[in-house]
């Protein structure tokens, strides 16, 4: 399998991963001269571009999109009407007029399109997703995506406004809290409120309420909050009718454990099981 990579960011980590499978990674982009010199020195083999446009008509089987956050449906569009299979990686588009026309270009296509979202496969997660039968119909669900760092360390990530993190909402890099509760519930958002969390610093954190079309209620929490361990950035919480399993917000390797607790009520002995269950390595 022939692959190219646009964006050379955390794309040249998702190329040298590809490389490392054995995919052959055939051509690497970046508008920027110094990411492009990075990769040289990791996939020397692999020929680089500055314009995603000559990745085009390289017979590439696929591309992985990781350029700017905000904008990858143009290109992945582009890709799938020339019959390349796309992983867009994270963000699918700006707005939902561009998600109608990607989801059009992925119809019309002979080519596959994938969005790329690993935090439905951290280790907590399926540890959750495991112990759903036993806390039964899920009722509540939170995630959290959050980092806590100095001003300086978030100024450092938002406040350039030429740069994908300085211009976007703080509601939109709500993937990597909602995405697995989407996973987790097989629900499909039907409504949703979103708020900055402090009007003072609007473009720091938000907080987002949705409605799950299970019925079920959804909270989510992104961006930069202080007070978080070194929790992987992500915490999910799940509560069902008959108990609740969620991660344990804790330093290390803890924090990819999960507490399952079952109510007294939903056993014959009337008491309670609570435990704290670590992730098989
Ligand atoms: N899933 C995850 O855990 C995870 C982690 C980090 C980043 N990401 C995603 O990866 C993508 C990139 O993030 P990043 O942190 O690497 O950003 P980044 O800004 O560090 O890197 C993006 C790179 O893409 C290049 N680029 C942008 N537009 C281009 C274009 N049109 N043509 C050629 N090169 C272009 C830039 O020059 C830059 O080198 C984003 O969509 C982000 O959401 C996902």
């Amino acid at each position: 399998m022939r692959v190219g990579v646009v964006g050379l960011g955390m794309g040249l980590h998702l190329a040298t991963w590809c490389a490392r499978l054995g995919i052959d990674v055939a051509v690497v982009c970046d508008r920027d001269p110094a990411a492009l010199a990075r990769a040289a020195e990791a996939l020397p083999r692999a020929r680089r571009v500055s314009d995603w446009r000559d990745l085009l008509e390289e017979g590439l089987d696929g591309v992985v999109l990781a350029n700017d956050f905000d904008a990858h449906a143009p290109l992945a569009i582009a890709f799938l009407e020339h019959g390349v299979h796309v992983l867009s990686e994270t963000a699918a588009c700006a707005d939902a007029a561009e998600g109608r026309r990607l989801v059009e270009a992925a119809e019309r296509s002979s080519a596959t399109y994938s969005l790329a979202e690993n935090y439905v496969l951290h280790p907590h997660v399926r540890l959750i997703r495991e112990a759903l039968p036993e806390i039964g119909r899920i009722t509540h669900i939170e995630a959290d995506y959050l980092h806590s760092m100095s001003p300086e360390g978030i100024g450092g990530l938002i406040a350039d406004p030429d740069h994908w993190r300085g211009r976007i909402a703080s509601t939109a890099y709500c993937t990597h809290s909602l995405s697995p509760i989407l996973a987790l519930t097989g629900a499909r958002p039907v409504q949703v409120t979103a708020f900055s969390a402090d009007t003072s610093t609007p473009r720091q954190a938000s907080v987002m309420a949705v409605r799950l079309s299970t019925g079920a209620l959804a909270l989510t929490r992104n961006g930069f909050l202080s007070g978080e361990p070194d929790s992987h950035w992500s915490w999910v919480s799940v509560r069902g009718e008959r108990g609740l399993a969620e991660s344990v917000r804790a330093q290390g390797d803890r924090a990819w454990s999960v507490r399952v607790r079952t109510e007294g009520w939903t056993h014959a002995d009337g008491g309670v099981r609570e435990e704290e269950r670590v992730p098989r390595p």
